[in-house]
């Protein structure tokens, strides 16, 4: 009995892990294995399952051999190789990480041959039982190894546009997060915002979070994600980042020397949702003026089209709340502090006198609702 035991409890384990691994990969086999660029000598997705569980029963078969004869020697290592064997799984189809999982799948490699010489140097035949699952590992790694070599992000590679955002600068490489173009020159704000505001908000500070962005995006999970999904589905620094990059995309794309009146279509929304262009500028100054510390304030449109303002602290965007943004103002201090200083009511009041109402316009989406009686 404990004979057979030895036997069976390995090839259980073993299945085990590959059954809890294959549900890791369901949804990255459907969403995001299909999109990378692979091997022209990838086998087709049903060979994975075949080879893993003949290999898989070698496995158990060989750790099963030495237990039976009482050598317990290897136990550790092997259950150690399994583990990593796991962990790849889940650094590659679960945090979909090629990176990662390459660096796994090269210290599995390293675990299982160690275990084979290790083993056969002491005249344990079943050492070779592995061996077939050392070779396939090395394939596994060259397939992982190529995953990872064609689908890092590279400058100059056009695929698609980054940012959705209807008239917010578009780029076309998705493969490398750009500096959004100005619509006018450095200086065609001044005096209200002047070229030095210019020079350090646009040029340093957005170039940080847009070169933040490219350094922390690659290798990630999130890697390859438009601007727009990044902004919705990241977290922690590749959020702030990422949402930085889009906030301030449509700040400065919202600006414009040459003032524009407000198109009538804006205008009726914003009587129909705040009472009047100037009870509307009156709200939004108020909660500029109020927010606490550093933040951002927005005109946003609801999926009914109903127009709100929203104040959001840090890198927020109402992206994630499933709100369209039509108009943001900046009320981090880096933003006015070298023309208003400490006066961020001078600031909002001077960027009033700035803003394309045009482009605001173009970014409504939903039919406005019919005015209310
Ligand atoms: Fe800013």
């Amino acid at each position: 009995m404990r004979k057979v035991l030895s036997y069976v409890v390995p090839i259980l384990l073993c299945f085990g892990v590959g059954v809890i691994g294959s549900m890791l990969q369901t949804s990255a086999l459907e969403e995001w294995y299909p999109t990378l660029v692979r091997s022209p000598l990838t086998p087709p997705n049903i060979v994975f399952p075949i080879a893993w569980s003949v290999l898989y029963l070698l496995m158990g078969v060989s750790i099963g051999v030495l237990v039976s004869r009482g050598d317990m020697s290897v136990v550790r290592l092997w259950l150690l190789q399994l583990l990593v064997n796991f962990l790849w799984s889940v650094v590659f189809f679960a945090l979909r990480s090629p990176l990662a999982g390459l660096i796994t799948i090269l210290l599995l490699d390293v675990l299982v041959f160690t275990y084979i010489i290790y083993a056969a140097s002491r005249r344990l035949l079943a050492a070779w039982l592995m061996v077939p699952y050392l070779l396939w590992l090395f394939f596994a790694t060259y397939l992982n190894g190529y995953i990872y070599l064609h689908n890092r992000l590279r400058a100059g590679d056009v695929v698609k546009v980054v940012v959705a955002q209807p008239n917010v600068t578009k780029t076309d490489k998705i493969m490398n997060y750009t500096m959004p173009s100005l619509p006018y020159s450095a200086d065609a704000l001044a005096p209200l915002m002047s070229r030095e505001t210019i020079d350090y908000h646009y040029g340093k500070h957005l170039q940080t979070y847009v070169d933040n962005l490219n350094r922390l995006a690659v290798g990630s999970p999130c890697e390859g994600m438009t601007l727009d999904s990044l902004v919705v589905h990241a977290d922690g620094a590749l959020f702030n980042n990422a949402a930085q990059v889009w906030n301030h995309t449509l700040f400065f794309n919202t600006l414009t020397p040459t003032q524009t009146d407000m198109p009538a279509e804006l205008r009726r929304a914003i009587e129909r949702d705040f009472g009047g262009v100037d009870a509307f500028k009156e709200q939004f100054t108020k909660a500029a003026t109020s927010l606490f510390g550093s933040g951002w304030v927005w005109l946003v449109e609801d999926k009914d089209g109903r127009l709100s303002i929203v104040s959001t602290s840090n890198a927020g965007n109402p992206l994630r709340s499933g709100l369209n943004p039509l108009l943001t103002l900046d009320v981090w201090e880096h933003a006015y502090y070298i023309d208003h200083r400490n006066r961020r009511a001078d600031f909002v009041r001077d960027w009033w006198r700035l803003l394309d109402w045009k482009r605001v316009t173009s970014r409504i989406k939903h039919k406005q609702p019919a005015m209310a009686q």
